[in-house]
């Protein structure tokens, strides 16, 4: 396998050399006035970059929400600083209040892989609305949604729809125990699978970087049977395997790591994982939270040719709305009440917006050349951050696939959560400020992975590396 940049865990073939026309190139003249608008008052502001109002809002927010967000790495902890309050959102856009522009890599943590507020997505919301916002009854949109994502993600033979991530992986860890009879499951060190008790051992995401181990509240009980192992590391599963004999229900991974900053797999390691699950009467999973129809249409497990028994899904395939989901094998699937025992149900699942938005999202990623225009534009987007760093002499690291990335300071390679913790977490956090006084918002955390977009022009790209080269130089 040939490694992409020279010491970086990334070891599949990247597709540089292949290009392809932007495939969505249009621009309403809503986005060209909102463009226009907005490129006049950041013109004024860039003189003056200022964050007042975001301070004023968030001094107010923090005296009525805990730590002023409703989810943690919102609040910059680890980058310091205030959070800016963000107003408006547009393509590979966003503004905050007090009129700041932004090229946005995090893309809502994900969902806005076909760019922000895509006027498709919105005039379909608008006729979806018109008829209501919620039935708590069957609808034809979800049977619409259940098709395209079961001809996209090979494992999937069936799917139920929930609200969340976190939710979605609750209810296939319940599956898993239900239908193996098993108690036990194995995560990796700096996977983030959403909030449930079983899954805050060892997390990825807010957890490792607000350096919270563990949360207090979760009961010993509600951990115990979920054992740990470093990423990419098949002799430590097998020894968990080994003293654990017939009692592991399942194994669970983000199958490119997100949440620790970005980590891909060795393939050796799926393929290893796939084995050892099967022969041992174990279920595999896959939480596509992040990476279903990002690293590809049919998530990582297309990518990889590797397929799982169970999958989970969320972000995407809500367009940007609140959904999860969680499918996998009929026989397994059929284990979900009403069709079986196991019990988990939602009032707003299969909701008609997220549906619908999730519909039009999935339809404008089928179009021809998506992927390659992801794989394309990020690919020069890291290679750019990389050379920029080197040349500056920062010791620095990192990788893509298609639309996700991410760079560590450090030399790499990193394989695992303890190699991504070598990286200069002060110096991100100086060069996370930096980036973003010169109008580029970053994930604010060294431990997240970032998102490109079809929205993302060639021109956003270099005004990223340009502004990259520009702090790794103060720094
Ligand atoms: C891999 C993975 N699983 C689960 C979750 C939880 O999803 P949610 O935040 O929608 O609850 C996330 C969130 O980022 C995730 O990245």
């Amino acid at each position: 396998m040939a490694a992409a940049f020279a010491g970086v865990g990334l070891s599949y073939p990247v597709k540089l050399s292949q290009t392809s026309n932007h495939p969505r190139r249009r621009r309403s003249p809503l986005i060209i006035r909102i463009n226009a608008l907005s490129s006049s008052v950041v013109e004024e502001s860039k003189k003056t970059y200022t964050l007042k109002k975001s301070e004023e809002a968030f001094n107010s927010a923090k005296e009525l929400m805990p730590g002023g967000v409703n989810s943690p790495v919102r609040a910059f902890k680890s980058v310091g600083g205030q959070p800016i309050v963000i107003d408006s959102v547009k393509g590979s856009r966003m503004w905050d209040i007090d009129g700041n522009e932004y090229i946005d890599y995090v893309g809502s943590w994900g969902p806005a892989i076909i760019g922000h507020a895509d006027d498709e997505v919105l005039a379909a919301l608008a006729e979806t609305m018109k008829k209501g916002t919620s039935f708590g009854a069957p609808c034809l949109l979800e049977n619409v949604l259940a098709e395209m994502v079961i001809s996209a993600v090979p494992s999937i033979e069936m799917v139920r729809f929930v609200n969340s991530g976190t939710e979605a992986c609750m209810g296939v860890l319940r599956l898993a125990r239900a239908f193996t009879g098993r108690e036990k499951i194995i995560k990796f060190e700096g996977c983030y699978h959403g909030h449930a008790d079983p899954f805050l051992v060892k997390a990825g995401s807010g957890v490792a970087t607000l350096g919270l181990p563990d949360s207090p509240g979760v009961p010993k009980a509600a951990t115990l049977e979920t054992l740990t192992s470093p990423y990419n590391s098949i002799s430590t599963v097998e020894n968990l395997f080994e003293s654990n004999k017939g009692e592991i229900a399942a194994v669970i991974l983000e199958p490119v790591v997100g949440n620790a900053g970005f980590i891909p797999p060795t393939l050796d390691f799926l393929h290893a994982l796939r084995k050892i699950t099967q022969d041992n009467g174990s279920l595999l999973i896959f939480d596509e939270v992040m990476t279903g129809f990002r690293i590809s249409y049919g998530g990582a497990q297309e990518y990889f040719g590797i397929t799982p028994d169970l999958t989970t899904l969320g972000k995407i395939i809500g367009g940007g709305l609140p959904v999860g989901a969680y499918g996998g094998r009929r026989e397994i699937m059929e284990m979900v009440a009403p069709a079986g025992p196991m019990y988990q149900a939602g009032t707003l699942s299969g909701n008609p917006l997220a549906m619908t938005a999730g519909i039009h999202t999935l339809k404008r990623l089928q179009e021809p050349g998506t992927y390659d225009y992801l794989n394309k534009i990020t690919g020069e987007l890291i290679q750019g951050i990389l050379d920029a760093g080197k040349k500056s002499g920062h010791a620095i690291s990192g990788g893509y696939i298609n639309g996700m990335f991410g760079f560590f300071f450090t030399e790499g390679p990193v394989y695992n959560f303890d190699d991504a913790k070598k990286s200069d977490t002060a110096k991100f956090a100086k060069f996370y400020r930096g980036m973003l006084e010169q109008g580029v918002y970053l994930a604010p955390s060294q431990f997240e992975a970032g998102f490109t977009s079809l929205a993302h022009s060639p021109e956003d790209i270099q005004q990223t590396i340009s502004a990259a080269e520009k702090v790794l130089q103060t720094l």
